[in-house]
This record gives structure tokens, sequence and C-alpha cells, in this order.
């Protein structure tokens, strides 16, 4: 893949860089050390393979060679921090719209920011703010990752039989230039929504695909859990949960397994 390739796929031309990499240890530390660098929002960089990807909550990423697509974009919303709350899902909804095109398989969401393929983690979203010396909001780095080409044995080798899947695996053949050229329409697209006030749309369409609302889910707490039923996602991607005693709450951040995916019986 290289950054002519994507460009030449995009409906429209742009300014920003595209920095295609063999391999990096992180994508999303690479778009971090940029935008320290004063790098243009919209930058981007995609590697082949990562040797320390990474998840949500410091979990890994696979990120095998020839396998997936490893992806960041630098942001630079003009906006306080309290207002980028929604920030991953939003990065979510652009990405499942993407993959979706990209594959041509419905893609779902788990809570907050995994992407589901027939009930199996396609991929996932990990977004990270930068500050200036003030406290404001300096950048933010939406990372996003999708099982392209694993088959089910490298999933199982991996330890992710229950859990993961990819187009592939799901009989689909996708093209990485073509999904990284779809996620730039659409991160960019979401970040003028973002900056216009005009998320509305994608907290509807996060409702619609989102594979939690309606089930049973276990909120996990550094100590202990509590078990009750998605009820809604709120405008800003909040998790509305009706615990088992009947008391209702908002989760904003963290961990909830929803019954019946990745193993959770
Ligand atoms: C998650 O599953 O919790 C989020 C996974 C995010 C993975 C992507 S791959 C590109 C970017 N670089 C990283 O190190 N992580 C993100």
């Amino acid at each position: 893949m290289t950054s002519e390739e994507i460009r030449s796929l995009l409906a429209r031309p742009r300014e920003g860089g595209i920095i295609v990499l063999g391999e990096t240890g992180s994508t999303n530390a690479d778009a971090k050390r940029l935008a320290m660098e004063g790098a243009p929002a919209g930058t981007v960089v995609i590697a082949d393979r990562q040797t320390a990807g990474r998840g949500r909550l410091g979990r890994t990423f696979l990120s095998e060679s020839g396998r997936g697509l490893y992806f960041s974009m630098l942001l630079r919303p003009a906006l306080p921090a309290e207002k980028l709350l929604p920030l991953t899902g939003l990065c979510a909804v652009a990405a499942a719209r993407a993959a979706e095109k990209a594959g041509g398989l419905p893609v779902g969401v788990k809570w907050v920011n995994d992407l589901i393929l027939n009930g199996k983690k396609l991929g996932g979203i990990l977004t990270e703010l930068g500050f200036d010396n003030k406290g404001g909001v300096a950048f933010a780095v939406a990372g996003i990752g999708v099982n392209l080409a694993y088959t089910r044995g490298e999933f199982e080798k991996a330890g992710l039989g229950d859990m993961a899947t990819s187009f592939a695996a799901e009989g689909a053949l996708t093209d990485g230039a073509v999904l990284a050229a779809l996620l730039i329409e659409e991160l960019g697209r979401m970040a003028e929504a973002l900056e216009t006030g005009g998320t509305r749309p994608y907290a509807e369409e996060y409702r619609r695909r989102s594979v939690t609302i309606g089930r049973p889910v276990k909120i996990m707490y550094p100590a202990g859990s509590e078990t009750g039923r998605a009820l809604d996602i709120d405008d800003n991607f909040g998790l509305v949960v009706e615990k088992d005693g009947g008391e209702r709450t908002v989760v904003r951040t963290g961990e909830v397994s929803v019954r019946g995916l990745y193993g959770y019986v």
C-alpha cells in the first residue's frame, strides 16, 4: 500500500500527509509524536505491522503484517476536553461506516469502541488526547485497527478464537487502501460534524449499530462488577444501564461485557 494509491482513491484531493510505514511500534504513538512536532490536522499514519499495537485499557492489539489495517489520524478540534467526551463513539460510527462500505458486510458497534462482525470483534478504536501547557486540548489522535485477512487458525493461535474475526474469515475480500481512503473521508466528515455541533445523527446511527442495547451486561469495576441490562446510549455516547436492583446508571468509561459476545455467558 502506498500513499499515492490511497490518494488516488479519494473522492476529493486533500492536503494532509499520508505516511505509510512498513513496521512501527504504534501508529497512535507516531501520530502523537508528529502532533507535538506541529503536524497539521488530517495527518495520517498507517503501518503494515505494529510491534506495540495498543487497545483501550492498556490491552495489546494484534497487528501482524498483511493481515489488517493499522491507521491513525491526527485531529485538532478547537473544542474543550468536555466537548470531546463523545469522540470515541463518533469515531466508532465513522469507522463502522467505512468498514461496512469496504467489506460489504454489516458492521455493528459494541459499546464503546469495538467494531463487530457476526458477533465477533472485527476491529477497535483508540482515541487519545494531547494537552497544551494551559490544559487546553492541543490535539486528538483517532487510532483504528481493522482485521482484514487473519484466518480463524491465526486467531486461535493468538488465543482469540472466541473473540475476534476478520473480513476474510467471514468470506469477504477487502482492500486495505480502499478502507484507508474511506476512513480518511468518514473521519473528515466526523471532524466537521464535531466542530459544527452536528453530531446528533452520529448518536442515532450509533444506537442503530449497537449490539449492546437491549442485552444483559456486566459492568466491570477495578474492584468487582455489577450486572444489569443495557437500555440506551445517550447523546454523549454514555451507556444507560438498568442494574439488576432496578437502579439506573450511565456508564461513561471502563469496560462492559455483553452477554452472548466474546464468550461471556
Ligand atoms: C481496542 O480494541 O481497544 C482499540 C484498538 C485500536 C487499535 C489501533 S491500530 C492503529 C492504532 N495504533 C495503536 O497502537 N492502536 C490503534
